[in-house]
């Protein structure tokens, strides 16, 4: 029988850790006061505020999984920039690479040619033979959606239910009792989403046919796992069918492995064998320096490049000054070579599944009505006992008083989770020791709590 965990606890707790929080911050605090005079919502980035905590706290260093904040306080980092920093802060190698870059210059508008041993090694991890560059994941899907749209002809995207693809317009509609309609948090989009894009649930076969089957949807944009409302996983057999009816139907995939890159050197794609038309990669492919890249299948390709043959003269709309620069290339060069290999990623997702097992023993130790899902070196609890099998009920089961509450708890205890949900990324400055002590972290929150 699950234990409860009373709206009266949650709040109890919370109240008590932000005064904590409040007590051991006056510098971040300080510097909050002082930012508010020149920054918009007092941050450099506005959802940097959307914490939670009474202030942001202010981060003077990170190195490895350490952080230090302008008060001194340290913590072991588990969020790690949301998967920027998946190799760690200041990543050896990287910065390494970072100091000899620094004297050969940034950006030229031409290839360098580290370029032609990223291509490669990108052609050799991701199994796909042709990638452009971009400074963010979010530029990178919106190129490929507007390659998607030229080669095929076709206006509408399909993403699913609570799916997150960064700043992307046409992503940010959702289904509202089975109806689809924009998202009403959006900020200043005057177009009517709807005529752009299609949702339908995650693992729900016979509405993904019936979406796809008018045939006007230029791609599919989906992650392999959901992983920005909660974590969602794919059923058996969710994979073969979304590549059988989007081939079936003549829509393009496009996988979005920003996030489950964490799954292996070649992302979630290589590990379980996938076949999609183009592949996303964000964040850490610079190791958090802006960059990401896209990468097309041979067909697509080929596709692109009749199109191109015939296409007018002008700007393309695809592609910003820095993106593609001699410095990304360095970088991603550096990540490539050293942390996207299988030696690499062994003992992330050893400690990974420790940290799984570990938080699944704290739930069963107090009967939480909680369950803990992984994938790769990711890691993530929810506050239902069973699994989500798509973005709508895991939207439902997303319990944010919950949520802050565990958070300032681990916060003032020295110990990063991600913000907006509750995800944990191990990187190889990550240890065991670490690991206990967020398994121990929970633990003496649940006791509190339940
Ligand atoms: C799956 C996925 N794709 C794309 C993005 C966008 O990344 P960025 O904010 O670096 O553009 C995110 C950001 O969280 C993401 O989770």
């Amino acid at each position: 029988m699950p234990s409860r965990i009373t709206d009266a606890s949650v709040e109890a707790m919370l109240t008590r850790e932000k005064a904590l929080f409040l007590q051991r911050n006056p510098k971040s605090r300080a510097l909050s006061e002082e930012t508010a005079q020149n920054w918009l919502r007092g941050v450099p980035m506005h959802w940097m505020v959307d914490w939670g905590t009474p202030f942001p706290l202010f981060i003077a260093k990170a190195k490895g999984v350490d952080l230090t904040d302008a008060d001194g306080n340290p913590y072991v980092d588990f969020c790690l920039g949301d998967t920027g920093a998946m190799f760690g802060h200041s990543p050896k190698a990287l910065a390494a690479t970072l100091r000899e870059a620094s004297e050969d210059g940034f950006t030229t508008m031409l290839p360098s040619p580290d370029a032609a041993v990223v291509g490669r090694l990108l052609a050799e991890r991701f199994g796909l033979p042709y990638w452009q560059v971009t400074a963010t994941a979010s530029d990178a899907n919106r190129s490929v959606l507007r390659w998607c749209r030229a080669i095929t002809g076709r206006k509408k995207i399909l993403v699913f239910n609570g799916c997150y693809h960064g700043a992307v317009d046409e992503t940010f509609v959702g289904l509202d009792n089975g109806k689809q309609r924009p998202d009403p948090a959006l900020i200043g989009e005057p177009r009517d989403l709807n005529e752009l894009t299609k949702v339908v649930e995650f693992n729900d076969i016979p509405a993904l046919e019936a979406a796809l089957a008018p045939g006007d949807v230029a791609c599919v944009l989906a992650e392999p796992v959901m992983t920005n409302i909660g974590m969602v996983l794919p059923d058996e057999g969710y994979h073969d069918a979304l590549r059988r009816i989007t081939r079936a139907t003549q829509t393009l995939l496009v996988i979005d492995e920003t996030h489950c890159m964490s799954s292996g050197p070649g992302g979630y794609s290589r590990a379980n064998g996938l076949d999609p038309d183009a592949i996303v990669l964000g964040k850490p492919i610079a190791g958090g320096v802006p960059a990401a890249v896209y990468g097309f299948s041979d067909k697509a390709a080929a596709r692109i490049r009749d199109y191109l043959s015939g296409r007018a003269p002008g700007h393309s709309g695809i592609g910003t000054t820095l993106a593609g620069s001699k410095l990304q290339l360095a970088l991603m060069r550096t990540m490539l070579e050293t942390y996207f290999t299988e030696e690499a990623f062994a003992p992330l997702i050893g400690l990974a599944r420790r940290l799984e097992k570990g938080i699944a023993d704290v739930i069963i130790k107090y009967g939480a009505p909680w369950h803990v899902v992984r994938v790769g070196a990711r890691v993530e609890f929810m506050c239902s006992p069973d699994r989500p099998r798509n973005g709508g009920e895991a939207g439902r089961v997303i319990h944010r008083p919950i949520d802050m509450a565990v958070h300032h708890y681990l916060l003032n205890r020295g110990v990063v989770i991600t913000p907006f949900h509750n995800m944990m990324l191990i990187c190889p400055a990550t240890t065991e020791a670490h690991v206990e002590a967020l398994i121990q972290g929970l633990d003496h929150c649940l006791a509190e709590l339940v």
